[in-house]
């Protein structure tokens, strides 16, 4: 069980720190640069590897404050039928019975405003959605965007590679594996497990994310879900009303961190804190769900440390150590043509490095990662947020 949320800036200080975790970041969560000028000749889609040039990038605000009641979820029919149209030849296979569903036949690039909306309220109510034969890679990262935009502004990466040119549709890039990179991986550690919900540590937080795999391998590589109502609801009623009584400091200092020691750009100039509620309501379901996302989050705020450690490592053994209320989301190769989209708000996820002790395709994913609304629960009077004296920046853009 690991605490990797206790980050200290002074070890980038320590030189003798500094080459250990420049060693254990060496296959960190992000494109290395030297990786990726050696893979930029063999990967098939190089505009999708696009190292961040600050100056590209004009002032944006990561800001949405009226997205409670314009998600698009609210305008979706409980039906779906404008998602699946009479006449298409669809097949649907459900993940789990509470989770995820995987559709052939609908292709999302060619959906109207009603089938958008209705792919909204689905994401919301099945959590999650592996699309196969999805021919985004083929209309352009254009497209993708705006696309994405009709959901709501979008969020731009701090650390990761994009796009060319469009540097809203963030991409993950691992090169094809191999002993050594195997060796590369695991020497440091036992898994690369790195649950989160994306882009937590902002003060509006993602809403929905479309993973569209560019080359994936043939097996393994898959990204595995968590179902965070379902997390919530298995709590008991005490239990359940002390965690809506906390909020959660959440941090972007795992990303500066990395990008420090591994010599990438980072387009926020320095650590951010954010708080949010444990528990908080969906704006359109209404339902309670935990927003447990470790990877981001510094400590809870108002308790001590060893407090705060032990409810954390309770919440990730509750959470993250149970597949009854989890589901493995699959690429299945470059030729899958894969869309996974989802709902960040009460999902958590992961990445499966599986692949890497096999000679294989690399995987190679853009994210178009739409801003959600500020997570809240309901019924919560709204309390002094800088009560306890936490050392908190807002955001610089
Ligand atoms: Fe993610």
């Amino acid at each position: 069980m690991g605490n990797y949320w206790k980050v200290a800036g002074s070890e980038l200080n320590d030189q003798l720190h500094l080459k250990d975790l420049k060693e254990q970041y060496s296959s960190g969560k992000l494109a290395d640069a030297s990786e990726v000028e050696n893979e930029l000749s063999k990967v098939k889609y190089p505009e999708y590897l696009n190292k961040i040039k600050l100056e590209d990038v004009a002032v944006h605000e990561h800001v949405n404050p009226d997205h409670v009641k314009n998600d698009k979820g609210h305008l979706g029919d409980p039906t779906f039928k404008n998602l699946f149209k009479a006449g298409l030849k669809i097949e649907k296979f459900d993940l789990s019975p509470n989770l995820g569903t995987e559709i052939d036949g609908v292709q999302l690039s060619e959906l109207d405003d009603a089938g958008r909306n209705d792919l909204a309220l689905f994401l919301e109510t099945r959590g999650l959605a592996v699309f196969r034969n999805q021919d985004f890679r083929d209309k352009g990262p254009a497209f993708a965007r705006s696309f994405g935009q009709y959901f709501g502004p979008l969020h731009i990466h701090p650390v990761a590679y994009s796009a060319k040119d469009h540097p809203e549709l963030l991409v993950t890039f691992r090169g094809a594996g191999g002993p050594e990179r195997w060796e590369q991986n695991f020497r440091f550690k036992t898994n690369t497990n790195a649950w989160h919900s994306d882009i937590s540590f902002e003060e509006y937080p993602s809403s929905f994310s479309f993973f569209v795999a560019l080359e994936a391998p043939p097996s393994g590589g898959d990204t595995v879900f968590v179902d965070l109502r379902e997390a919530y609801k298995r709590l008991s009623p005490p239990l359940q009303k002390f965690f809506e009584s906390l909020t959660i400091i959440h941090s972007n200092e795992i990303l500066q961190k990395v990008a420090a020691v591994r010599g990438l750009l980072s387009r926020d100039k320095k650590v951010l804190y954010t708080e949010h509620p444990l528990v908080r309501s969906h704006p359109v379901t209404g339902e309670k769900s935990l927003f447990f996302s470790r990877g981001f989050i510094h400590k809870i705020k108002g308790l001590k440390e060893s407090e705060s450690a032990f409810i954390l490592n309770f919440l990730e053994d509750h959470c993250l150590n149970n597949p009854e209320i989890q589901v493995r989301a699959n690429h299945r190769g470059t030729d899958a043509r894969t869309v996974i989209a989802w709902d960040n708000r009460f999902l958590a996820h992961t990445a499966v490095l599986d692949f890497l002790n096999h000679e294989t395709s690399a995987r190679h994913h853009f994210r178009i990662t739409v801003l959600g609304e500020k997570p809240y629960l309901e019924d919560k009077k709204v309390e002094d947020s800088d009560s306890d004296g936490e050392d908190r920046h807002p955001r610089a853009y």
